[in-house]
């Protein structure tokens, strides 16, 4: 098969993790027999300093005529203390999602047995903790009208959603669920917000359509506790935008580290995949960075993007190989560094 892949490293450590999916790419594809071409682009605080803009529009031109876009991070903290920034890298994401049409954002989270003693959570309560979160990414107060009043002293962000958004995105979740244990967790607050009971009207709408799904509606505090409480209870969990956005960092800490998750978007046009740890700039350039997220990424954009399962079955096995074989960067309690990580992950598929 032929892969066109956009590669977006970004800012921060982006440039160096994708690199080593880069590697790893490049030895799925020479073990299987695909061709695969690259295609750079610039996004985020790097594509503000050159073109002004954090999602340029020779970017979405280059994301557009790809397959997959292999997706760093964004992010500069230059912006972080300036509220008046107009253009800021976070814009070009979300500018990249809405143009993309990306309405789907999947971050598994699973548990790794020689790992389970790096989680924060009790071992008994992680080990074995397997599901997957379904978040909205293109509605919601993301992208609802957002403004001041007052002269700036009243400011609002608006969260909207329409039937269509929730409907596509409920029946996806279910789709996924009824590949995986059959049961979906609504996650909403119904109890006070009006979006909220439109999500749940909508969804007690659809359940009786998936008899062989369990559904179960839950309030969002209560699902953030019992994702630290009783994470195995859940299978695919799916929520809205700001909601997802929140639980899925909580989320990630179950499995002992934030450089473990991945993600993929998914929607209308090309897929994005990225890990899901953001720019990290305290690492940039240190080499020090967990690559194991944009990895994993990478597996997903073979899974997702390209249909190619066995592809991505070998690079989840080879990063499992790794962890075992405790070849980790610090924050999974190995001494690697980033690109000894990539190598030995690469190597391993290609032996
Ligand atoms: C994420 C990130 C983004 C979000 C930021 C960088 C805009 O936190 O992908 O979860 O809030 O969606
Ligand atoms: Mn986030």
């Amino acid at each position: 098969m032929r892969l066109k892949i956009a590669k977006l490293p970004g800012d921060g450590i982006g440039p160096e993790v994708v690199e080593q999916a880069v590697k790893v790419v490049d030895a799925v594809c020479k073990r299987f027999g695909h061709e695969v071409e690259y295609t750079f682009a610039k996004v985020g605080a790097c594509a503000i300093d050159e073109f002004g803009k954090a999602y340029p529009e020779s970017t979405h031109k280059i994301c557009m005529e790809s397959d997959a876009v292999l997706f760093g991070a964004v992010g500069d903290p230059k912006y972080d203390n300036d509220p008046t920034a107009k253009e800021r890298p976070e814009t070009g994401l979300l500018a990249m999602r809405k143009q993309l049409g990306l309405f789907a954002n999947l971050r598994p989270v699973e548990t790794y047995s020689s790992l389970v003693h790096k989680s924060p959570l009790k071992e008994d309560l992680v080990d074995g903790a397997d599901f997957l979160c379904v978040r909205e990414l293109t509605g919601g107060m993301y992208f609802g009208e957002k403004g001041r009043r007052d002269s700036g002293d009243t400011a609002f962000d608006t969260n909207l959603y329409h039937r269509y958004e929730i409907e596509r995105i409920l029946k996806l979740a279910y789709e996924y669920a009824m590949r995986r244990g059959r049961h979906l967790t609504i996650v909403d607050k119904a109890n006070v917000l009006e979006s909220s009971r439109l999500w749940r009207q909508i969804g007690q709408e659809m359940a009786p359509e998936y008899p062989e799904v369990t559904t179960d509606y839950m309030y969002v505090d209560n699902a953030a506790m019992k994702l630290i409480t009783g994470p195995k209870f859940f299978d695919v969990l799916v929520t809205e935008n700001t909601f997802g956005d929140i639980l899925t960092d909580e989320a990630s800490c179950i499995s002992g580290s934030m450089g473990l998750l991945a993600s993929a978007s998914i929607g209308e046009h090309t897929g994005v995949f990225e890990p899901i740890h953001g720019s990290y700039p305290q690492a940039a350039g240190k080499n020090i960075a967990n690559p194991l997220a944009t990895i994993l990424s990478a597996a997903m954009m073979f899974e997702y993007a390209f249909g190619l399962m066995e592809e991505g079955r070998v690079i989840r096995e080879a990063v499992t190989a790794s962890i075992v074989a405790g070849y980790t960067t610090e924050d999974l309690g190995g001494s690697q560094s980033t690109s000894e990580v990539g190598d030995w992950v690469a190597n391993y598929i290609a032996r």
